[in-house]
């Protein structure tokens, strides 16, 4: 992707000018300060992001849905890099629950040195194609994108809005030592999602009751998360006119749908050569 009306380089990485706050982004490495009690969500696109920002809200709310229901999520956890995130930071209270899609190398530099929380949710980059292609659309960014197979060549590049899938997940995985960054799933969620909202309370140090632990299950599912969303006008009022599709399908393994033989076979090369040394162990879609 090239500089245009449309989207903007900005160390690399492609941004839609629309919706990205491209100022606030070239200067975010050095500027932003992060606090020690910020817990932050970090996601490549389409990977479960909101999925997992109600699952913490639900968390901190011991259970209670109604913040979830009357507040979208761009307000509860906002993104840092969005216009729509940059001015409500500034105004959150400690402890700051908030969100970004960034490189490792743009992010802000003061988390490395703080003790403010990060949990990543990585996803099976098959279906993350597939759900980046659909939630793209709206935005016209690339003629050439109504074609899968076109989007799939980008994204393969890394010519896609916020870069590379492999460069994201690479950059970030080294972190997984640390005990301030938690590294998730949206494939172990689906499996077990009860034992993952009790890890992550432990990680966040909330204690919840089973009962408090059964409403925040009840009300991360899918359904509830669609009826939800509704109630509380997201993300409707976020960009319009846009219209964008959040809560699609929610399944693993739609790529099946979607890949030719030969696709699948390209990709598996490439994810073979880009993911050689690390422990597949932490992919659990390796299985589905
Ligand atoms: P699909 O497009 O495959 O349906 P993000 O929040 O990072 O943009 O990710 C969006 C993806 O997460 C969408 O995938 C969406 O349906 C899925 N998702 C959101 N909430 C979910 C839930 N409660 N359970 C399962 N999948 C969910």
């Amino acid at each position: 992707m090239e500089d245009s009306d449309k989207c903007k380089l900005v160390k690399g990485i492609p941004f839609i000018q629309k919706i990205h706050n491209m100022e606030a982004i070239e200067k975010m490495y050095d500027d932003f300060e992060v606090r020690d009690k910020d817990v932050i969500i970090m996601a490549y696109p389409k990977s479960g992001t909101h999925w997992m920002i109600d699952i913490v809200s639900l968390i901190y709310s011991n259970g209670d849905p109604s913040w979830i229901k009357s507040v979208p999520s761009w307000k509860r956890s906002p993104w840092i890099e969005m216009k729509s995130g940059s001015e409500i930071i500034k105004s959150k209270k400690d402890p700051r629950l908030f969100t970004s899609h960034l490189p490792v190398h743009l992010f802000p530099k003061s988390y490395f040195n703080s003790k403010a929380k990060m949990i990543y949710i990585a996803r099976n980059p098959r279906d993350v194609i597939v759900s980046f292609y659909h939630f793209i659309a709206p935005f016209a960014l690339h003629s050439s994108w109504s074609a899968f197979e076109n989007f799939f060549e980008s994204f393969l590049q890394g010519n896609v809005v916020y870069g590379s899938w492999f460069d994201h997940i690479k950059g970030w995985l080294p972190m997984r030592n640390s005990e301030k960054f938690l590294f998730l799933t949206y494939e172990e969620l689906h499996q077990d999602l009860k034992a993952n909202v009790e890890k992550i309370c432990g990680f966040l140090r909330k204690k919840l009751s089973e009962k408090e632990i059964s409403s925040v299950l009840e009300n991360a599912s899918f359904q509830a998360m669609e009826k939800h969303r509704l109630e509380n006008n997201e993300p409707v009022i976020h960009l319009k006119p846009i219209q964008l599709v959040l809560m699609r399908k929610g399944i693993c393994g739609e790529w099946k749908n979607y890949f030719t033989v030969a696709q699948m076979e390209t990709f598996n090369k490439l994810y073979q050569k880009k993911m050689e040394g690390l422990d597949q162990d932490l992919f659990p879609w390796n299985q589905c």
